[in-house]
């Protein structure tokens, strides 16, 4: 057993903040499930599994897969009721699916390989779920479903991680291909215009609206509690969304990305992060529950991306090179997880809930740590401080992220 401690969120921030004290103890419960072979595709595999991904009613038509078809190992099995976030890590040296030099839509802190990191490993690995196969992520099968559509990523930057993963899957398809791609500071637009496909990211950390204003006199940035309606004009129109938030809950100090927090006409300066959490959480699934037309629209919340530093050794993801073998992760969550996924449950609209916390946390190989090229080379010198444990380097496991979307569109 190893003990790791969640380090919050570093990023776009200064670093010189002091030493966070450990909040959360996340035990990884190293099993010895872990299935050294390659996977073989046993179309006989009956699915047994609960779960899965939930949603509080089914409105979008899922293909499924004519069990006369020829299954290969790559293209896959999923049974209706496996649960495809229940699994474990296989090693394949068939990944990672895009070549880090040949997308350029990735951000230096995230480009590991690019940044001299001088292990690849941790892109070579597969999610095998317990009963079942993903689908391998078919970038051309991914465009023509999503014909005319619009994909759009809303959160903070382990959001942006995962959009720009995506954007790189699909370009690896079309290198040739006319596309538009447009930075900007709130919204990010990648489109493959042949498929007339628009795969966008929208900044908004908190999910409620963020203002700045004058309080007593002084600008001032207030955190509304009670309201989306600024950030959710941008989200309207979206064929498929996928939220995520989290980490800026717990950032106190210089990280911390509002002077006021406000409810209805009160305003606060501290509010116990969780409540506060819940509280913006809320707002978001009432605004879904209240704009959002499931017949038009398909919505999904990414779980909490876990960070990973231990105490045991005073390391942390530093130097790490390989997954955490077996399934199974027996310490307490991040307390983040417990309140998304609650609201979640309690949202009139079926949200689908991507639940990838626990096989994330069997990752402590694949964060940035030390190639992000927001370290200095001091700061490089110095991982148990400065390394980034937070996002993740792409290709990486966001790549499979985005596999588990494309399933949960298209075929479970
Ligand atoms: C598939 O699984 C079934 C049931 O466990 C087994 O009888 C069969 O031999 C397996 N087939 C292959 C190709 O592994
Ligand atoms: C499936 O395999 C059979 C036998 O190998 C082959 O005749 C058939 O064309 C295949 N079907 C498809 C859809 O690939
Ligand atoms: C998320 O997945 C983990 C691992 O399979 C599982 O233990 C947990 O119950 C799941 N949670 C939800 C809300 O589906």
């Amino acid at each position: 057993m190893a003990v790791f401690v969640s380090s919050r969120l570093q990023k776009k921030l200064p670093h010189q903040q002091p030493a966070i004290p450990a909040l959360v103890l996340l035990l990884f419960h190293l099993s010895l499930g872990f299935d050294p072979a390659h996977s073989t595709v046993n179309s006989s595999t009956s699915s047994t599994g609960d779960g899965g991904i939930y949603s509080s009613s089914q409105s979008w038509q899922k293909e499924k897969l004519n069990p006369s078809q020829n299954l290969t190992m790559s293209d896959v099995f999923i049974g209706s009721r496996c649960d495809i976030f229940s699994g474990h890590w296989v090693h394949d040296f068939s990944y990672p699916l895009y070549d880090w030099s040949k997308c350029p839509y990735i951000d230096g802190e995230f480009d590991c390989q690019k940044n001299g990191r001088p292990d690849s490993d941790y892109e070579k690995w597969r999610w095998k779920p317990r009963y079942c196969n993903i689908r391998r992520f078919n970038a051309v099968d991914m465009l023509q479903k999503l014909r005319g559509k619009t994909l759009m990523f809303v959160g903070d930057s382990l959001n942006r991680d995962q959009w720009q993963s995506m954007i790189c899957l699909l370009h690896a398809a079309l290198p040739q291909a006319r596309t538009y791609y447009v930075s900007g500071d709130t919204l990010s637009t990648f489109k493959a215009l042949d498929y007339g496909v628009s795969v966008s990211f929208y900044r908004a950390p908190y999910l409620v609206d963020m203002v700045t204003t004058t309080v007593q006199g002084q600008q001032k940035v207030v955190l509304r509690l009670d309201s989306a309606e600024i950030n959710g004009r941008g989200w309207k129109g979206a064929d498929i969304l996928v939220f995520n938030s989290g980490h800026w809950w717990t950032h106190t100090g210089n990280l911390r990305g509002w002077d006021y927090m406000q409810e209805g006409n009160r305003f606060y300066t501290t509010m116990d992060q969780m409540v506060a959490y819940q509280k913006g959480m809320a707002t978001w699934g009432n605004w879904i529950d209240s704009n959002i037309d499931p017949r038009r629209t398909k919505v999904f919340f990414r779980s909490f991306s876990p960070s990973h530093s231990s105490i045991t050794n005073g390391g942390n993801c530093y130097s790490e090179k390989e997954p955490t073998a077996g399934s199974s992760y027996l310490g307490a969550y991040p307390p983040q997880f417990q309140v998304a996924e609650r609201v979640v449950r309690s949202m009139r609209s079926p949200v689908s809930f991507l639940n990838i916390t626990t096989l994330s946390l069997l990752r402590q190989d694949a964060h940035p740590s030390v190639y992000s090229n927001d370290l200095t080379v001091g700061q490089r010198k110095n991982p148990q401080r400065y390394a980034d444990c937070s996002h993740w380097c792409l290709p990486g496991l966001p790549d499979i992220w985005n596999e588990l979307l494309y399933s949960a569109l298209f075929y479970v």
